[in-house]
């Protein structure tokens, strides 16, 4: 029972000692990833970002941005040994409770139009298309599009 209750994971808040781990996440995960530089400068600006740990073992983390009754999730991410495990459902369902807790009635959020996996996810939790950014993306030899998608909270 304790082992299980030591494992369960646990959301918590990032700081700059969790970024060297957050990084090695991030750069297996993603074609262009977010910088070391990017991160400590959404911590210095105060964005929600957090870790998911099971134990010593960072699972995934967040970066949400809550405005004037906006919420703005900016980055979800799970390990790539980690995901299809509920993770990245898990820390939605935070980033919801968080926003929510804010005050934040309206969730934003940007996404690739190849990201089949993070589209299902966003489409389950209620997430529909509202706008294209044409070009937002970089990708290998040119730019891609992003979908705006958005929920109420
Ligand atoms: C997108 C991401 C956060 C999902 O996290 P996850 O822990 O794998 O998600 P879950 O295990 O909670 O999956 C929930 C559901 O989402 C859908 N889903 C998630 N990944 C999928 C994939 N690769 N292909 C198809 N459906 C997928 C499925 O419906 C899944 O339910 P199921 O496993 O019962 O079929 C994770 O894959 C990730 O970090 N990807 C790389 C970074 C990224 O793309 N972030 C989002 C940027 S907008």
């Amino acid at each position: 029972m304790s082992a299980v209750l030591k494992d369960a994971p646990q959301l918590a808040v990032m700081r700059d000692a969790d970024l060297t781990e957050v990084l090695a996440i991030e750069s297996a995960i993603y074609s262009h990833p977010w910088t070391r530089g990017n991160f400590a400068d959404s911590l210095r600006a105060g964005y929600l970002c957090r870790t998911w740990r099971s134990g010593a073992e960072l699972l995934g983390y967040f970066v949400l941005l809550v405005a004037a009754g906006e919420g703005h999730l900016l980055n979800l991410s799970v390990a790539a040994a980690r995901q299809r495990q509920g993770h990245g459902s898990s820390l939605l369902g935070e980033v919801i409770r968080l926003a929510r807790g804010r005050d934040a009635r309206q969730l934003f959020l940007e996404v690739r139009p190849t990201n089949a996996g993070a589209k299902a996810l966003y489409g389950r939790f209620g997430f529909s298309q509202v706008a294209v950014r044409p070009g937002y993306y970089p990708v290998h030899g040119g730019r891609e599009d992003a979908l705006v998608l958005t929920r109420t909270l």
